[in-house]
């Protein structure tokens, strides 16, 4: 979907900050609106605490204020091991799937279960492999490999195991030879190879195998994998292996999950946290330009808060008093009242020239940019007088016509582009001129 090329927009963006609770006004890649990001550093206090349940954010300000931009500090913030999952309002109106169940899947991959799981292995360096063949049992004229013996080594003990065709296919499939680290899984027979073990010498001159050390303890040994899915995951892998058809006939890109799928994985899931085997990661949905949702989406939302399996939900819009979708009422962000009551507000402000400046350098680093002087101070005359957006997005173009001349981009270089692009304020204004002298 759309979420990395927006991510793309905010990849100098390492987190909100905040050193000793205050935020810095340049760091993390962020610039100025200190007292949003006050705001959003309590958010993700209170996130980590678990104590924003039922609630979420709502981001408000300007067009370019960096709204998006927090969301996205938030989530860094956070850490990699929480997902953050982001959409448009626009996005959920699709013609092949419900919106409600475009968000269901978008709140659903929002949710992270952890796994752990305990299992019986085989685990050693491979010492010697034989392979025993025998007659292919349907032509008589090949050889296939019937079974074979391993010999595994760690630093205390050697032992050598009987194995049947399956794990030696596996082997070779695998391209196992001695000296490679592996792991036989004693229940499924799976064979997962680790590495090369430090020491052995490798029988090429270029191999590329990871180097491990070589196991320490018993061969055979309990041992825990943890593995982290999401609960969309989860909903896909159920509802593929009973749709036998799906899979002969294809499947659409998106598609519904039937509800009584979700109850299932809802079920088997709190078993599993009950019992040990797994832990809930609550992440972060977040849903950019709010506004674009109807009023069926918003009871979606109020209603997806208060279920005990719901992320944290971030909302951001730049429109103030509007129509909510779908109803003929006004109200404060084209929302209803009952979820806006739910919501912890945080507003963004026009940023100073200096701010601008800031932001302007820091994408130009980001993207690779080498600016002159005189054109660095074009480019913060027009996200003054335009948008910051506007600035921000002349970089790339300016520095591909900067390359044809082959040095830092000029102040004539940024002239030229923004000749060439016109902002939205400016293409909206022609057009109504066009209209009004067409109507004359
Ligand atoms: N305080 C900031 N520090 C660093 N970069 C910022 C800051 N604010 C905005 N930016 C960058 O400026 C550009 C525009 O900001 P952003 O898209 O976040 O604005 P927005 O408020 O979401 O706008 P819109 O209402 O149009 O969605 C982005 O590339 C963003 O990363
Ligand atoms: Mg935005």
């Amino acid at each position: 979907m759309g979420e990395r090329t927006r991510v793309g927009a905010h990849s100098h963006i390492r987190g909100l900050g905040v050193r000793d609770g205050e935020p810095l006004p340049v760091a993390d890649g962020l610039v100025g609106q200190v007292e949003a990001r006050r705001a959003a550093w309590l958010v993700v206090q209170l996130i980590k605490a678990g104590k924003m349940a039922g609630r979420g954010v709502l981001l408000v300000g300007p067009p370019g204020t960096g709204k998006t931009a927090l969301a996205v500090a938030i989530a860094r913030e956070l850490g990699p091991e929480t997902p953050f999952m982001a959409l448009s309002g626009s996005e959920i109106y699709s013609a092949e799937v419900k919106k409600t169940e475009v968000l269901m899947q978008a709140m659903r991959k929002a949710i992270g279960v952890r796994i752990r799981e305990r299992r019986w292995i085989y685990e050693g360096v491979v010492e010697k492999l034989e392979v025993m063949y025998g007659r292919h049992p349907l032509n008589p004229y090949a050889e296939v490999p019937v079974g074979g013996t391993i010999t595994l080594k760690t630093d205390r003990e050697t032992r050598t195991l009987r194995v049947d065709s399956n794990i030696i296919y596996q082997l070779l499939q695998r391209g196992v030879s001695e000296g490679d680290v592996i792991w036989i899984d004693e229940e499924t027979g799976r064979v997962t190879r680790v590495g090369r073990a430090k020491g052995y010498a490798s029988e090429y001159d270029i191999s590329p195998k990871e180097l491990v050390e070589v196991p320490s303890g018993p061969i055979y040994k309990e041992k825990e994998f943890v593995y982290t899915l999401t609960l969309h995951d989860l909903d896909e892998m159920n509802a593929r292996s009973e749709s036998l058809l799906s899979i002969l006939f294809g499947s659409p890109a998106q598609r519904e999950i039937p509800p009584d799928v979700r109850a299932r994985v809802d079920k088997l899931v709190k078993e599993w946290v009950e019992s040990g085997r797994a832990e809930l990661l609550p992440g972060v949905l977040f849903i950019d330009d709010a506004h674009m949702l109807d009023i069926e989406a918003f009871s979606f939302l109020s209603r997806a808060m208060e279920s005990e399996l719901s992320p944290i939900i971030i909302l951001a819009t730049n429109r103030g008093f509007t129509r909510i979708r779908g109803t003929d009422v006004e109200a404060p962000h084209g929302m209803p009242l009952d979820l806006l009551d739910r919501l912890l507000i945080i507003k963004t402000g026009e940023y100073t020239p200096e701010e601008i400046r800031e932001i302007i350098k820091i994408r130009a680093h980001e993207e690779g940019v080498e600016l002159e002087e005189e054109a660095l101070n074009e480019l913060v005359r027009l996200g003054v007088e335009r948008s910051l957006r506007y600035a921000v997005q002349l970089l790339a173009p300016a520095k591909i016509v900067a390359e044809r001349h082959g040095g830092k981009v000029t102040k004539k270089d940024v002239e030229y582009v923004s000749r060439l692009f016109i902002s939205t304020n400016e293409s909206a204004r022609y057009l109504k001129e066009y209209e009004d002298k067409f109507l004359r």
